[in-house]
């Protein structure tokens, strides 16, 4: 079991999902947590029942960003780990509805999934220098859409793509620089969570369809999930960064005729 004893943590996402399995997962290994979502009331219950702190937060508000730092930093005295898993799908494809109606839902995927995961980063990096030995570790949640992806979520295909990418750069910058701070990429499958369950109003039978791409033939609980980011999250993996984790029962290591 990753020891995450002694660590400070931001979640973002937190409310519910991914998100609430790995605030659950981070303090039953020893971390102190912040967890942050849009959905105020959402986020604030679930922290309160746990005994994390909760603050507000839209990841696609640059300004929040520093201010949700500083929160940590003031209240913990530094930050060891952020996990960027707050995320929205968009709904549209490529070829459907009017241009103000694509651009209008690929400029709010991208500014939420890809661009506030980058600002997490950046905020990240920027308070983690300051830990003796410039030590910490940002998990950045993409998703198996990055590698397949979605014919009807055009936006949301490309923000978990550019998570992956981002991820590496992230990682190889602070590597280079002789910072001890590592970034990775879990890259869950299809997981039982709110955000499925928006994309299956779009495209119904999606959760039986893809539950059925995995040998395991299931999807994905979120504590599943919540298990690779404990880990990440730990100094058992000191040589990990840029790494991109699978977490889907398999779906992409199996052949298509099988
Ligand atoms: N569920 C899946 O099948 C699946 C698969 C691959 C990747 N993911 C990724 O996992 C992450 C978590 O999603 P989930 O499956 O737990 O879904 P979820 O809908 O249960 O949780 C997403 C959370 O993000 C919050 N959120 C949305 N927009 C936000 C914003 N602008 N600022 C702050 N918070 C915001 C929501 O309020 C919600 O609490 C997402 O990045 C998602 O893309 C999910």
């Amino acid at each position: 079991m990753p020891d995450l004893s002694g660590k400070i943590a931001i979640v973002t996402g937190c409310a519910s999902g991914i998100g609430a399995a790995t605030v659950r997962r981070f303090l039953s290994d020893g971390a102190q947590v912040l967890g942050t979502d849009i959905n105020a009331d959402a986020g604030q219950a679930l922290c309160d029942e746990l005994g994390a702190t909760f603050l507000p937060q839209d990841v696609s508000d640059r300004a929040r960003w520093s201010e949700v730092i500083v929160a940590a930093v003031t209240k913990f005295g530094r930050l060891d780990i952020l996990v960027n898993n707050a995320g929205n799908v968009s709904g549209a494809s490529i070829g459907d509805g009017s241009d103000e109606e694509l651009f209008a839902a690929w400029d709010q995927v991208i500014a939420v999934n890809l661009t506030g995961t980058m600002m997490g980063c950046r905020a990240a990096v920027a308070a983690m220098k300051n830990n003796p030995g410039a030590t910490g570790s940002i998990i950045n949640i993409a998703s198996t859409t990055a590698i397949t992806p979605l014919p009807t979520d055009v936006g949301y295909s490309a923000s978990k793509a550019g998570v992956r990418a981002l991820t590496k750069s992230v990682a190889t910058w602070c590597a280079k620089q002789g910072l001890a701070i590592r970034c990775n990429a879990v890259i869950p499958g299809a997981t039982e969570t709110g955000i499925l369950n928006a994309a299956e109003e779009v495209t119904p039978g999606l959760k039986a369809a893809v539950a059925a791409t995995s040998p395991m033939n299931r999807l994905a609980y979120p504590a599943e999930t919540a298990a690779a980011i404990a880990f990440l999250a730990s100094d058992e993996c000191p040589f990990m960064t840029g790494a991109d984790m699978l977490v889907d029962g398999g779906a992409l290591s199996i052949h298509p005729g099988f």
